[in-house]
């Protein structure tokens, strides 16, 4: 079994989508632990519930190089092989990417690469864009520009307000996210 690593800031619903599959069969892999650099984020809170280990420390004020050792001496104690960002709102350091080259994965909710950054659904909608979507792909040291392994196109509709074009969009982050984790790591279902 493929030992996963989610590292997340937020609300954590990447990463309930992909527990989901874990447990139903259709990624297989466990959670090995779920890291987070804001102690009161809600995925934390979902983790603790399920039973999953965590480790958390605020990042606030800690240097990124010394922040990300800490990060990673937690993953490898816990045996993590395959590292998803899950709404991680951090850039890794040059360290933590080389210790797992090839290996962390990430989710942004447009088709890169247009629209990186922060608020890519925003910049998507502000620019008037017909379609849009979301994109899984492997983590290297720019924002948002390693090779993409999977993308989902979502319309933009009339009528559509940021919120709404954001939430159709994370509809589609939720099916994307686990489906490209189960063909990186094998699934039990398929
Ligand atoms: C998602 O929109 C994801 O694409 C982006 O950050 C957001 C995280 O949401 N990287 P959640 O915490 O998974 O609900």
């Amino acid at each position: 079994m493929t030992r996963l690593g989610i590292l997340l800031s937020g609300r954590g619903s990447n990463f309930q989508a992909i527990h989901r599959a874990v447990e139903r069969g259709e990624i297989e892999a466990e959670i090995a632990l779920v890291v987070s650099n804001v102690p009161e984020a809600a995925g934390l809170k979902y983790a603790r519930e399920a039973g999953l280990p965590v480790w958390t420390m605020s990042s606030k004020g800690v240097p990124r190089a010394e922040f990300d050792r800490k990060v990673l001496e937690a993953l490898r104690e816990a045996g993590v092989e395959w590292v998803c960002l899950a709404g991680y709102m951090r850039l890794l350091s040059p360290e933590f990417i080389a210790a797992y080259a090839g290996r962390i994965v990430n989710i942004h909710p447009s088709l890169l690469p247009s629209f990186p950054g922060l608020d890519a659904q925003e910049q998507a909608f502000r620019h008037g864009v017909k379609i849009t979507g979301c994109t899984v792909h492997l983590v290297d040291e720019g924002l948002d520009t390693g090779p993409i392994l999977a993308q989902s196109a979502v319309p933009v509709l009339e009528g559509d307000t940021v919120e709404s074009l954001s939430a159709r969009i994370l509809e589609a982050e939720h099916k994307l996210y686990p489906a490209t984790m189960a063909r990186l790591v094998g699934s039990r279902k398929q």
